[in-house]
């Protein structure tokens, strides 16, 4: 039976896809894993793990370039949550503008005062802040989330910049046309406020620095629901308090950014809504069962992505290094008929799956998994 552990609360709709499974936060030498910002740096994967579903977008907590080498595919939920955390960024934009969480400290702090109304129009002056229409803001990373923001803070009459070198063409064409396609440089040189909605990597890592801030224009805001590591929070201190940035409103909250004047931490609650929750956990669980039982490999971060239609009798499932001679090595190796087949690489890695008309005995799986080159080979019967 298919073993599914989740390594963190995952919403209760995956457990109904998960009905014909073993499914639980005990289960040992599982097939799956469904994560969410559970560390798995320590997890030692046992023989039988296929797959690692993350129900969310970051998948720094999860060992991805390692697991490919183990042939583990890791997979997370791009846009499933793309709402939630748009809907945060836009109010946070309002935040950025106006000094509303100080202005609401401020008024609790005036019960028992006497005539709250006089004391009110009195210190209000002090609160007062800037309307986001026909400001500037820049959009950094233009995927499923940067694009739900940069449309809607344009309907809401901002201009914006958006800059991706990788923008796909898939997210190019939601992308209202009001946006103008910009760079990094001209974002931080034009703009009053940027969000950020890059992956942490090693490349993005403390891109907000000291160097990047210098470029920004006085008083930007800096919104960032991305990863807490793409910015330098020493740099980023310095910046307020040389009035660099007006504001810094982050989902990642430290010890050396709380309590300091301009820093506004939320509790990382970008995808904390029941809708996104769900549609986490019904795509991530999608794609695990896509893969266990299908062997078709969607919204991969670590392998090539593969969809192709079942066919035959058995699907054999390959993972290999992407070098010119292994299809044709593999291929030779398939037993019966091969009735249907798909390759895709990606990175160093390639996979290929190869639909035959006989049964796939451990014998057959065995020849292809000892060929030099292959990583892993599953056999669907
Ligand atoms: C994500 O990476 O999707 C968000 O940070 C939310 C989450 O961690 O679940």
């Amino acid at each position: 039976m298919t073993k599914i552990l989740k390594l963190n609360n995952i919403s209760p709709l995956a457990e109904k896809l998960f009905s014909g499974c073993e499914y639980g936060d005990k289960i040992e030498n599982p097939t799956g894993i469904m994560v969410r910002s559970a560390q798995m740096a320590d997890y030692v994967p046992g023989p039988e793990l296929l797959a690692v579903a993350r129900a969310g977008a970051g998948t720094n907590n999860i060992p991805c370039a390692e697991y490919a080498e183990k042939g583990i595919a890791v997979f997370n939920t791009p846009g499933a949550n793309a709402n939630a955390v748009k809907e945060l960024v836009i109010c946070e934009l309002f935040l950025g503008g106006r000094k509303i969480v100080d202005a609401i400290d401020w008024a609790k702090s005036l019960k028992g005062c006497g005539d709250v109304s006089k004391a009110v129009e009195k210190g209000k002056a002090e609160f007062a802040g800037r309307e986001i229409m026909g400001k500037c803001l820049g959009v950094i990373g233009l995927g499923a989330i940067g694009v739900d923001v940069a449309n809607a803070a344009a309907a809401l009459g901002m201009n914006v910049y958006g800059a991706d070198p990788f923008l796909s063409a898939e997210r190019a064409v939601r992308l209202s046309s009001s946006i103008k396609l910009s760079t990094n440089e001209e974002i931080f040189k034009t703009c009053d406020f940027i969000t950020v909605h890059v992956p942490l990597t090693p490349e993005t890592k403390a891109m907000f620095n000291d160097d990047t801030l210098a470029k920004m224009k006085s008083g930007a805001v800096l919104i960032n629901n991305s990863r807490g590591d793409l910015v330098d929070d020493a740099a980023v201190i310095r910046a307020l308090e040389s009035g660099k940035l007006s504001r810094y409103i982050t989902d990642f909250p430290t010890d050396s950014l709380i309590g300091v004047k301009n820093a506004v931490c939320v509790p990382h609650l970008g995808a904390s809504t029941p809708e996104a929750e769900d549609n986490c956990a019904v795509m991530a669980a999608n794609e695990l069962l896509a893969y266990i039982n299908n062997g078709n490999i969607i919204n991969s971060v670590n392998l090539p992505n593969l969809s192709a239609e079942r066919a035959g009798k058995a699907r054999l499932c390959v993972i290999y290094r992407a070098t010119p001679d292994m299809i044709a090595k593999i291929t030779a190796l398939v037993p019966g008929n091969c009735v249907n087949s798909a390759s895709s690489t990606r990175g160093g890695f390639g996979y290929a799956v190869f639909d035959t008309d006989k049964k796939i005995t451990d014998e057959d799986l065995k020849k292809v998994a000892s060929a030099s080159g292959v990583i892993r080979a599953r056999a669907i019967n």
